[in-house]
């Protein structure tokens, strides 16, 4: 693992030896580099070609920030687990003071980057950056969260929450409730349940179904055909994990079409009676109105304490692809091509292919059934 793009990006095993590392972290061990190193040589002995490795610690590194959206928890806590971690941060939230806003591609921005820093942590608003940058940059690069497509270690800090409260994750019946044609989050988090061997209950209403290429990647790792509702409480007594989820009002093409479906679930005190009383309630946060405040008392309420643990899963995240970069050479970039302004490369409109000038030859060449970036199913 080079790069930590999507949730597919690690197999079960593999986040189990990351949750043992971040349960170690947060216990404050974090100078314990010998566990660092056994758990990456777990992840390459079971990849073939795997290159030399430099075992880098953390310590006197730098990690990068580039936000391009609105972040609280995912920057904050990737710049508290560096800290934490001996290292140190630079970046910037917002592209509006960068080079961008001269009309600096996302190529050129990453590869300047990769030059300040010895990992990148990428937040976007186009599906697929994180991947483009990736090919781009000579350091590991993170997903941090790009467009309505995936927000990996969102998923890793929920299955982690899951795991520390539950002691496990297999056999737990998990409703994702909300918008789960936008939530990214839920589009990583679901592959990972599944492969974990949870149940899962899509709650949605119709128009926010989960997207066909999230159903089919739960499929193939191997759960159950999960069931879908629109109804939460026909449902809440059943789930041993609800989590929640904001409707993303920025991803909408319209405000009638997000009007139409804003407030479509609140969580309160009459259906929490009606949940198990071990249940455990949990949201990416930020939250609107889909969680009433007279839920954060009750014992159940997981969701300040699951953002906090977003920290030690980072600490390992962090040090263990540091551990795995190979150690640095000149970058050859791919064949790059400029895009013709008019020319749209895949069906998927949000997708970083139809809004960068430069992308790669290959990207342009592509007729595979799948975009290689935001996953959509080419029909065009
Ligand atoms: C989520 C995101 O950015 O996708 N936030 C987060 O990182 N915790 C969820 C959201 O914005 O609704």
């Amino acid at each position: 693992m080079k790069h930590y793009l999507s949730i597919t990006d690690m197999t079960p095993h593999e986040m189990t030896a990351l949750f043992d590392l971040a349960d170690r972290m947060a216990a404050g061990d974090i100078a314990d580099l010998k566990h660092v190193a056994d758990v990456v040589r777990d992840h390459t002995a079971r990849r073939a070609g795997s290159a030399e490795t430099e075992q880098a610690a953390p310590a006197g590194k730098v990690l990068g920030l580039a936000f391009f959206e609105p972040s609280t928890r995912t920057q904050l806590s990737f710049t508290s687990a560096m800290l934490r971690l001996r290292g140190s941060t630079l970046g910037f939230a917002g592209a509006g003071g960068t080079s961008v806003a001269k009309g600096e591609t996302l190529a050129d921005t990453v590869r300047i980057m990769s030059g300040y820093c010895d990992l990148l942590v990428m937040r976007h608003p186009h599906d697929g950056a994180p991947r483009l940058a990736s090919q781009y940059a000579s350091v590991p690069v993170i997903n941090a969260g790009d467009g309505a497509h995936e927000h990996p270690t969102q998923a890793l800090m929920d299955l982690f929450t899951i795991r520390k409260q539950k002691g496990k994750i297999e056999g737990l019946t998990v409703g994702l409730v909300g918008d789960l044609l936008y939530g990214r989050t839920v589009h990583s988090l679901a592959p990972g349940l599944a492969a974990f061997g949870a149940r899962l209950v899509f709650v949605s209403p119709p128009s926010l179904r989960v997207p066909d290429y999230v159903v089919e990647k739960v499929r193939r790792a191997g759960a159950d055909s999960p069931t879908s509702v629109e109804r939460l409480a026909d449902v809440v007594g059943a789930l041993d994990v609800i989590y929640m989820t904001r409707v993303q009002r920025e991803r909408f093409p319209s405000e009638e079409a997000y009007e139409a479906v804003r407030g479509s679930y609140r969580l309160d005190g009459p259906l929490m009676a009606a949940a198990k009383p071990d249940c455990l309630v949990l949201h990416p946060l930020p939250r609107v109105t889909e969680i009433a405040p007279e839920v954060d008392s009750d014992p159940r309420a997981l969701y300040f304490r699951q953002a906090a643990l977003g920290v030690p899963v980072r600490m390992a995240l962090v040090s263990i692809l540091l551990a795995m970069a190979p150690a640095r050479a000149r970058r050859e970039y791919p064949p790059t091509v400029e895009r013709p302004a008019d020319q749209t490369l895949c069906p998927n409109e949000r997708c970083v292919l139809n809004h960068e000038r430069h992308v790669p030859l290959a990207a342009m060449e592509e007729k595979g059934e799948r975009c290689l970036y935001c996953d959509s199913l080419r029909r065009m």
